[in-house]
């Protein structure tokens, strides 16, 4: 990481006794190469423990490393009607591919979900995703379809994978909060939505997985050395091909592909303790006003949901300390959660001299009176720094997966907004992947809502899989 006084001698606008106490604010967060090597050897410790045999060991994970039973990946012979689920946010997906020798050609319609049924019994979710199909069928003129068409459901709540189409939720996030739902099998559910709205439905539901997985497949599609995908957006979470041999856990067959993706849910890890080495008071105080409370720790260090909280904490300790607007704290700035992930990336798109942007969400603040130039350049500085920190800490744990995928050239599809939309979130990715000398050469690609048109393509994987008598349980 950039040597914290080598930023401090580029704010030349800024008064000395100013950045000195910048500085020490500043220095707990500042990762050392050799903060980043724990981060990975914890991961990698994570990994280990949970793919052991022993289940008293995987319990000491905090990271499921779920065994997706999606061993194989497109090859270009594909043809065929399939569908695609996407159901994680408020908006829910229903994607068409028809694919000719390999080739996609997508449709897709987006639904929404209103407050009532995120927060009614889930059989209200249900119920809606079944109808929606009903109605995307029509609209493509497949609802009297003779054959079954094949389904993938991207369902991204944490799950426990029992087979490629049976997977048991474990905790609802985001915004669902139905009162019912947890220890129920997801694809079960939503056959009995079905069979009680629209029970003449052509579809069959072959897959059930992670948007981390269906990123995978999708970017797979894009780019064929695609063996990673990363979600980096309101949560954050990985997938990748592992080798079956690295996984204790794997109970099924070992026929070629020797190989299966395995979902990682990395955003749990730190719960039980394991990452408390780099956590700063900043981390601790964004997770005591969190939704989630002691739960989700590594994603709290740089998700989309959090890092703007995080930001809004630096600078109003900042202020508190007389370093920023005249150590006045607006009403605004203390409000916990006003100041976004969005309002990062704003303030992170200002380029060289320009301070437009910055100062339009000092605005929003309400801060545009109090901030002086040195103000303005030491927002932005603090932005920078907070941002390159998230992305190192996440790229620390990108790199252990690209060590187990150990090709010499391996493409990471990633999808979410702060990837897509920060501008320095892919250079700082890059710059401490180069840094690592993995002996790999690394691709990070945007595979922008891969997880519709990916969860059709796990569904072809997964009809392969049954031509090839290919079993992963
Ligand atoms: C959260 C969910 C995880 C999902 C990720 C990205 O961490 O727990 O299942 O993959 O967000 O959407």
């Amino acid at each position: 990481m950039d040597a914290l006084s080598n930023r401090m001698a580029r704010l030349s606008s800024v008064a000395d006794d100013k950045k000195l106490m910048l500085q020490e604010i500043l220095q707990p967060l500042y990762l050392s190469e050799e903060t980043i090597k724990r981060i990975m050897d914890t991961m990698e410790d994570q990994m280990r423990l949970a793919t052991s045999k022993d289940e008293a060991t995987r319990k000491k994970s905090d990271i499921l490393m779920a065994i997706t039973h999606v061993r194989c990946l497109l090859d270009g012979r594909e043809n065929g009607d399939f569908l695609g689920l996407d159901l994680g946010g408020t908006n829910f997906r229903v994607v068409h591919v028809n694919l000719k020798d390999g080739v996609a050609t997508t449709n897709t319609k987006y639904y929404s979900l209103t407050e009532e049924v995120l927060s009614g019994p889930c059989a209200g979710v249900f119920d809606f995703i079944a109808l929606s199909i009903e109605d995307f069928l029509k609209q493509e003129n497949l609802i009297s379809s003779e054959q079954k068409l094949p389904l993938g459901f991207t369902f991204s709540f944490p799950s426990t994978q029992i087979a490629l189409n049976s997977a048991i939720l474990l905790t609802w996030t985001k915004s669902f909060k139905c009162p019912d739902g947890v220890g129920q099998d997801s694809v079960k559910l939503l056959e009995e939505a079905i069979s009680r709205k629209s029970p003449n439905l052509p579809v069959d539901i072959v897959a059930v997985m992670s948007d981390t997985t269906s990123t995978l497949m999708a970017g797979n599609y894009l780019d064929k050395k695609c063996r990673i995908g990363v979600i980096l957006g309101t949560g954050s979470n990985a997938a990748f091909v592992e080798h079956l041999e690295n996984i204790e856990k794997y109970t099924g067959d070992f026929k070629e592909p020797k190989q299966v993706l395995v979902n990682v849910e990395w955003g749990c890890m730190g719960d039980g303790g394991c990452l408390d080495f780099y956590k700063t008071e900043f981390e601790k105080e964004v997770d005591q006003y969190s939704n989630h409370v002691n739960s989700f720790t590594f994603e709290k260090s740089f998700a989309g949901m959090y890092l703007g909280e995080f930001v809004r904490l630096v600078l109003v300790k900042l202020t508190k300390q007389g370093v920023l607007f005249n150590g006045q704290v607006t009403e605004e700035l203390a409000t916990r959660w006003k100041f976004t992930s969005g309002f990062v990336t704003e303030i992170d798109s200002d380029k060289g001299n320009d301070t437009a942007k910055t100062r339009q969400i000092l605005e929003k603040m309400k801060l545009e009176k109090l901030a002086t130039d040195e103000d303005v350049a030491i927002v932005r500085e603090v932005c920078d720094f907070v941002v390159q920190r998230a992305s190192y800490i996440v790229a620390a744990a990108l790199a252990v997966l690209i060590r187990h995928v150990n090709l010499p050239e391996v493409t990471v599809a990633i999808d979410g907004s702060l990837y897509e939309h920060h501008p320095k979130f892919h250079n700082y990715m890059m710059e401490l992947i180069s840094q690592l000398n993995l002996h790999t050469q690394v691709k990070l690609i945007l595979a922008k809502d891969g997880s519709g048109q990916g969860a059709a393509f796990a569904a072809v994987a997964g009809l392969r899989q049954k031509e090839e008598n290919i079993v992963s349980s």
